[in-house]
C-alpha cells in the first residue's frame, strides 16, 4: 500500500510530512518533489533501505544514487573533503539543480556509489524536499521516482504510475517547477567535468569555475563506466522517437507524419505553439494525430517543465511513433532538453 499525502507546495504542514519522515528515518522509501522532478528517497546511510530503493525501480546496482542533504555542513560527513570549488559552487547554486560529485567518505554505503569512490551530493531547492530532509534528519539518496527506463516523473500521479504498491509514500507536491533533472558536476578528477546536463548551464559554471568542461559524448564506452546512468539509451518510450533537427526541421516533420498517416499509422507529435500553421495539414487527418505543444519555441523554461508530461502523454495514449521538432537555443535547458530527447531517441 502506498499513502499520498498532499501537501502545500511552498508552506507545507510539518505534521503532515512527519509520518513521511519518520518512515525515511526507519528504513522506508518516500517519493517527494524536488524543484527538477520527483525523487524516490530512502536512508542514504541505511544499505538495506537503498537496496529496497533499486529493486521498487528496478534499477540496476551499478548506477549510483545522488544523496539529497538540506545543507552544506550535511555534506561533510558524506565527503572525504570539501574542496574550494564545491563551496563556490554551492555558495552560488545550492539550494539548486546542480549536483557535485566528490570524493566519498567511508560512511557512505557501497549500494549507494555502485562501488565509486565518489558520491553525488546535492541540496534540493523545493519547499517540500526541504522540509521533508529536515524533518528526517539523515541524508537522502533518491533517484527520480520513475521505474527503470521510464521517463522522469514530474507529477505525483507519474509516480503512482509507476510505483504504486511497491513504496511507502508518495508526497504530493504538484507539478514540478524545472522538469528536467539536475546538472550533475563531476569534481573529483583534474578537470571539473559535466557529466549530465541540465537547469545551471555550462556558462553559469564557468563564471565561477572557467575550466568547466562537457563530459565528451564520443567518449569510448569501454572500461569502467564513469557515470552509467548516463547510458546513451536511457528514456526509451513504448513507441520509437524521432527527433527532427537543424534546417527545415518542421516541414520535414510534417512531410513524414502525412505519409505515416497515409500508411495507417498513429502519431504523437511534440510541437511548439509556433508549428500550429505547418501542422494544420496534420491536424485534418484527424484521430490518427496527437498533437502536444510543449510551448513557445524561446520558451525553455515551459518546454523543459512539460517534457517528460508529454512523452508519457503521449506513450500511454498508444501511438506507433512520436515525431518531435528540435529546440534550438545554447541556455542550460535548452541543452538538457535536447539531450533527454536524443537518449529518448535512441534505440
Ligand atoms: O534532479 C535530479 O538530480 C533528480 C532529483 C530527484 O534530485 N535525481 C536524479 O537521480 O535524476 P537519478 O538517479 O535519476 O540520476 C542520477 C545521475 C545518474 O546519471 C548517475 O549515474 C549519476 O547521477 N551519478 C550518481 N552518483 C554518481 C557518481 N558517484 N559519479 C558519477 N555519476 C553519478
Ligand atoms: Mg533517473
Amino acid at each position: 500500500m502506498t499513502t499520498v499525502i498532499r501537501v502545500d507546495p511552498e508552506a507545507p504542514d510539518p505534521a503532515a510530512l512527519a509520518p513521511a519522515a519518520e518512515c525515511l528515518r526507519r528504513g522506508g522509501l518516500v517519493a517527494f518533489p524536488t524543484e527538477t522532478v520527483y525523487g524516490l528517497g530512502a536512508h542514504a546511510l541505511d544499505s538495506a533501505a537503498v537496496r529496497r530503493l533499486f529493486a521498487a525501480k528496478g534499477r540496476p546496482a551499478n548506477d549510483p544514487l545522488i544523496v539529497h542533504v538540506d545543507d552544506i555542513d550535511r555534506m561533510q560527513a558524506l565527503v572525504r573533503d570539501v574542496p574550494d570549488a564545491a563551496r563556490q559552487l554551492a555558495a552560488r547554486f545550492w539550494p539548486g539543480p546542480l549536483t557535485l560529485v566528490l570524493r566519498r567518505s567511508e560512511q557512505v554505503p557501497d549500494d549507494v556509489t555502485a562501488g565509486l569512490n565518489t558520491v553525488a551530493v546535492r541540496v534540493p531547492a523545493h519547499p517540500v524536499a526541504r522540509a521533508l530532509l529536515i524533518a528526517a534528519g539523515v541524508p537522502v539518496a533518491a533517484p527520480s521516482a520513475n521505474l527503470f527506463s521510464r521517463p522522469s516523473p514530474t507529477r505525483a500521479s507519474h509516480v503512482m504510475d509507476d510505483l504504486a504498491g511497491r513504496i511507502d509514500f508518495v508526497v504530493d507536491g504538484g507539478a514540478t517547477q524545472v522538469g528536467v533533472e539536475s546538472t550533475v558536476l563531476d569534481l573529483s578528477g583534474e578537470v571539473p567535468t559535466i557529466l549530465r546536463p541540465g537547469a545551471v548551464s555550462i556558462d553559469m559554471l564557468r563564471e565561477i569555475l572557467p575550466r568547466v568542461e562537457r563530459r565528451s559524448v564520443d567518449a569510448p564506452s569501454s572500461g569502467a563506466m564513469k557515470s552509467p546512468g548516463l547510458l546513451e539509451r536511457h528514456y526509451s518510450p513504448r513507441a520509437p522517437l524521432t527527433v527532427y533537427d537543424g534546417r527545415d526541421s518542421v516541414a520535414r516533420l510534417v512531410r513524414d507524419a502525412c505519409s505515416f498517416i497515409a500508411s495507417g499509422q498513429r502519431l504523437g507529435i511534440m510541437a511548439a505553439d509556433e508549428d500550429r500553421d505547418a501542422l494544420s495539414i496534420v491536424e485534418r487527418h484527424g484521430p490518427l494525430a496527437t498533437i502536444v505543444s510543449l510551448g513557445s519555441e524561446r520558451d525553455h523554461v515551459t518546454v523543459a517543465s512539460r517534457l517528460y508530461a508529454a512523452i508519457r502523454e503521449l506513450d500511454s495514449s498508444g501511438v506507433d511513433r512520436i515525431l518531435v521538432r528540435d529546440f534550438p537555443g545554447s541556455d542550460g535547458l535548452a541543452v538538457a532538453v535536447r539531450d533527454r530527447l536524443r537518449r529518448a531517441s535512441v534505440r
